[in-house]
């Protein structure tokens, strides 16, 4: 049947790894929102506009064709047809992801979008940092993962192959902005389940949020 799951937390907290899992273990779709975000500022960095121009951001957002898929074994990202999926890895993105995100029209923009593919899906796992409280308040389970900084840092580090300092710096300041602006897309749902994965192995998070599925 009908199955929404929504995974929140801030980057490291290792979202991505366990929505892709349980995703799969379940034979449901995935959704990667931070990836839709990506793409905008992608375009929104090709198309030249001023990052401070709130209403020529909305705008690219708005007239770029965004595609991506939601299988969780494999998933492409595309923005006017081109394939962007290692583009909106790069550190160009990253450092101007949060701002794109905070434009109001941006995340109306996205939502929506959002919203669309999760009422198409049977079941689907979707993975950001407001699925529970905002994009899908009636899912049918919401998860809220936390880590401390140092735990985050150093997986987000060993993924991307980036210095440690670096990430680390570079997580700190988008957490800050992620969690300061009046804007801020970082919510936990008051329902929502917390788990700090601190302690836990990835295989250990997948299996709770099984059981979580199963109870
Ligand atoms: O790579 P990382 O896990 O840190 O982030 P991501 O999930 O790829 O998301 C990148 C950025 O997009 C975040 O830092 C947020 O600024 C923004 N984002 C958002 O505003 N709302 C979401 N639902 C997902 C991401």
């Amino acid at each position: 049947g009908r199955c929404v799951v929504a995974v929140d937390g801030p980057s490291g907290s290792g979202k991505s790894t366990v929505s892709r899992r349980l995703a799969a273990g379940i034979g449901a779709r995935y959704l990667d929102t931070g990836a839709m975000y990506r793409a905008i500022t992608w375009a929104v960095l090709r198309s030249g506009v001023d990052l401070t121009d709130a209403e020529a951001v909305a705008k690219v957002a708005q007239e770029v064709d965004l595609r991506i898929g939601t299988d969780p074994q494999g998933y492409g990202v595309t923005a006017d047809g081109v394939s962007v999926d290692a583009e909106i890895r790069g550190p160009e993105v990253t450092q101007a992801v949060s701002a794109v995100a905070a434009v109001p029209a941006v995340r109306a923009l996205l939502v929506a979008r959002q919203q669309e593919m999760i009422a198409n899906a049977g079941r689907i796992v979707v993975e950001g940092r407001d699925i529970g409280a905002v994009v899908a308040p009636d899912a049918d389970l919401k998860v809220y993962l936390t880590a401390s900084e140092a735990a985050r840092a150093a997986r987000r580090s060993a993924e991307d192959a980036t210095d440690a300092v670096v990430t680390a710096a570079d997580l700190a300041r988008r957490d800050h902005l992620d969690s300061t602006r009046k804007t801020s897309p970082l919510q936990q749902a008051s329902d929502a389940v917390v788990l700090d994965t601190t302690e836990l192995g990835i295989d250990e998070v997948v299996q709770r949020l099984h059981a979580l599925l199963t109870e």
